[in-house]
């Protein structure tokens, strides 16, 4: 694929992913995660071609105009679309399928101090939520979704959902009969059974309660017509 084919389906990728997008004309004006996906190109060309400098300096242009840092060295496949971008960080040894779509404010960060694979890696279609941060050398399977505010440090599954902190799988889609099944959820039951619980304890409470108070009265009348 040339560069320009490329750069297009990078636009056809917001259109068909925004439905605020009307045109690619926009796209390209005023786009942040498109404008940071091309000066990515840029950076990356001259990292790979090991020019000293340079390709960090154009990833501090980038994140300068778009708020959005992508280190030379990540690796990125066909059609990112980075939807509004700010805030967005992806590391030095993250590698990005074909087809994601990342939020703002995700972060694909690094846990280990050593040179060595320490960012994220993640399969094709995979869509990661506002502010959700994938820390460490972990795989995302294909066309998984990490819902907003997830903090995943495990691999996810293909075409799992995972949410919360830290993130768990919720549930699957299956692309044969296009269904989501929901996985249980064993905390939630948990406390859904000490809820129910404490509503019959509640109940039995109230009840001695007024056994008690019918036992007091009677006492009390007893008392009073003995004396
Ligand atoms: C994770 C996500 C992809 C799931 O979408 P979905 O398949 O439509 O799932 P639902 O909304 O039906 O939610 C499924 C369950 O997960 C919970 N859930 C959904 N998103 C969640 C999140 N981000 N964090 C915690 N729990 C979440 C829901 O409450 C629901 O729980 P329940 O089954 O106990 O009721 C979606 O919720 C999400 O977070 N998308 C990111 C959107 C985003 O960042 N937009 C910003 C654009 S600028």
């Amino acid at each position: 694929m040339s560069i320009l084919q490329s750069i297009r389906r990078d636009v056809r990728a917001a259109l068909e992913r925004d439905p605020a997008a009307r045109s690619g004309l926009e796209v390209v004006l005023y786009y942040p995660g498109f404008h940071a996906r091309q000066l990515h190109r840029v950076a990356h060309g001259l990292h790979s071609a090991s020019v000293p400098l340079l390709p960090g300096l154009v990833s501090a242009l980038n994140r300068f105009l778009t708020g959005i840092e992508i280190h030379p060295g990540a690796q990125i496949g066909e059609g990112l679309f980075i939807d509004h971008g700010m805030g967005v960080v992806i590391g030095e040894t993250a590698e990005i399928g074909d087809d994601c779509h990342l939020t703002q404010g995700v972060t694909l960060g690094g846990t280990s101090n050593r040179r060595e694979k320490r960012h994220p890696t993640l399969g094709q279609g995979v869509v990661v939520g506002a502010g959700a941060k994938l820390i460490g050398a972990i795989t995302v399977g294909e066309h998984a979704r990490i819902g907003a505010g997830a903090v995943v440090v495990t691999n996810v599954p293909a075409y799992a959902t995972v949410v919360g902190v830290p993130g768990k799988v919720v549930a699957f889609y299956d692309p044969g009969n296009d269904t989501t099944v929901r996985l249980p959820d064993p905390e939630w039951d948990r406390i859904e059974e000490l809820s129910q619980k404490v509503e019959e304890l509640r109940a039995q409470v109230a009840a001695l309660g007024a056994q008690l108070g019918e036992h007091r009265q009677a006492a009390a009348t007893g008392h009073g017509s003995a004396s």
